[in-house]
């Protein structure tokens, strides 16, 4: 049984990872249409990543005897500067969930709650990974340049990352 201040945090940390889905499905959304469908790709796997994150968190909370909430959506925006842009955007955002994720996992503890606390820690590593992949790409765009003939290559690069930090287990295990 989850306590109402775990319950709580895990009710924002799932708030988070929808709006992540979404931030992620416009940014996916725009490079489509720009024409940058390599990064439409890797943004699309990118967006059904964050609701898995989101669904594992709200089969979590039910299984714990809890209640989830199912978040309303901020609106994204449908513009964006650029690719770089892009991916600063969402390095800047993954560096605020691994912050939310650190504080549920303090909160588990001050709760006592560590079948939460083993459960977070999934979330924990999953942070670590998304973070380096951010960082990767900002780092290749760099490389690659702001060229038009750069950004070809950079976009045909991302094709074919998979994501590779990114692998989900199923909900509640
Ligand atoms: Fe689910 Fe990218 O944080």
């Amino acid at each position: 049984m989850v306590s109402k201040r775990v319950e709580e945090a895990l009710n924002k940390q799932i708030s988070l990872e929808g709006n992540s889905s979404q931030f992620y499905l416009a940014m996916a959304s725009w490079a489509e249409s720009q024409g940058y469908n390599g990064t439409a790709e890797f943004l699309y796997r990118q967006t059904d990543e964050e609701r898995q994150h989101m669904l594992k968190l709200i089969r979590y909370v039910n299984e714990r005897g809890g209640t989830a909430k199912i978040p309303s959506i901020d609106e994204p925006p449908v513009e964006f500067e650029g690719l770089e842009k892009v991916f600063e955007m969402l390095l800047q955002h993954e560096l605020k969930v691994t912050a939310a994720v650190n504080s549920v996992v303090h909160i588990c503890l001050e709760e006592k709650d560590y079948t939460t606390h083993n459960f977070m820690q999934w979330y924990v590593s999953e942070q670590i990974e998304e973070e380096a992949t951010a960082r990767g790409i900002l780092d290749r765009i760099k490389l690659t340049g702001a060229e038009k003939g750069g950004l070809y290559l950079f976009d045909r690069d991302l094709e074919n990352l998979t994501g590779g930090s990114i692998s989900v287990p199923d909900a509640g295990k």
